[in-house]
């Protein structure tokens, strides 16, 4: 079975699950962050070497108050029970996204984990906090100007490379499948320019009520997606095309 590298999961639909059993969204989240946590260790066991989870939008600040304090409250709580078990799971942990915009607890929590997980060698785990993928780009795109007016660079030197190179991802690889749970259909500002070739895989189960299974399911449609890139497949035939 062809296993994706990267997998990046949107992790929707907290409040609505919460919503149906009549309890506050809060509710939602906190089971929303075991599942995560037991999403990280399926993909740590199946040999996934790359998993980025989306925890919190540039948009999500837009919240009430209450449930972003919340939100980060649940984060800080999470890295500082969840370090040493990520350490010893062998599991990388860094974050993408504006820390500048996290309360400093939760930003202190997020440099330990990393300090702490720095030579792990396992899975990459990456969250994607606080973070936009157009204000990635904008940021990229301003520093890459600031090289060419300094005169370090020539606008021709600009290549899809470069611009790779410039994204917070890198070196992470782009994502082959990306999840999103609750049946959005959308990015929601997530991994723009990363996604150029992506598998996507939508499903209806609300984040909180995701398995190991659902994520199996996720794995075996991947495995059989046919990936062309623009070309056509090596198994088509050019005569049958053109008949
Ligand atoms: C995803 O669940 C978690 C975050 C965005 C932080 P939501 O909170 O978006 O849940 P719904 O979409 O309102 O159900
Ligand atoms: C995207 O979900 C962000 C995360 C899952 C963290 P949202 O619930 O914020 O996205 P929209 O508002 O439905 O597009
Ligand atoms: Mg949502």
């Amino acid at each position: 079975m062809t296993l994706p590298k990267h997998i990046a999961i949107i992790m929707d639909g907290n409040g609505r699950w919460a919503q149906l059993k009549r309890k506050p969204r809060t509710f939602g989240h906190i089971k929303g962050t075991r599942v995560a946590k037991k999403i990280i260790t399926a993909c740590s066991r199946r040999g996934i070497k790359n998993l980025t989870l989306y925890a919190f939008s540039s948009e999500n600040w837009f919240r009430p108050q209450a449930e972003v304090s919340f939100l980060m409250k649940i984060l800080r709580r999470y890295l500082d029970r969840e370090t040493e078990n990520l350490v010893k799971e062998n599991i990388r942990f860094s974050v993408i996204g504006d820390l500048s915009r996290v309360p400093a607890d939760v930003y202190k929590a997020i440099l330990q984990a990393g300090e702490a997980t720095a030579q792990c060698t396992g899975l990459n785990l990456v969250f994607a906090l606080s973070y936009g993928s157009r204000q990635e780009i904008t940021l990229a795109v301003r520093e890459i100007a600031e090289r060419v007016a300094a005169g370090e660079l020539s606008p021709d030197d600009i290549d899809e490379a470069m611009i790779s190179t410039s994204l917070s991802t890198y070196p992470t690889p782009d994502p082959d499948l990306i999840v999103r749970t609750s049946g959005e259909q959308r990015l929601s500002n997530f991994l723009l320019w990363q996604a150029a070739y992506s598998e996507f895989y939508f499903t209806e189960v609300l984040w909180p009520n995701f398995t190991e299974s659902h994520l199996e399911e996720a794995l075996s449609a991947f495995s059989v997606r046919q990936r062309r890139y623009g070309k056509v497949s090596t198994n088509d035939n050019l005569e049958k095309l053109s008949n």
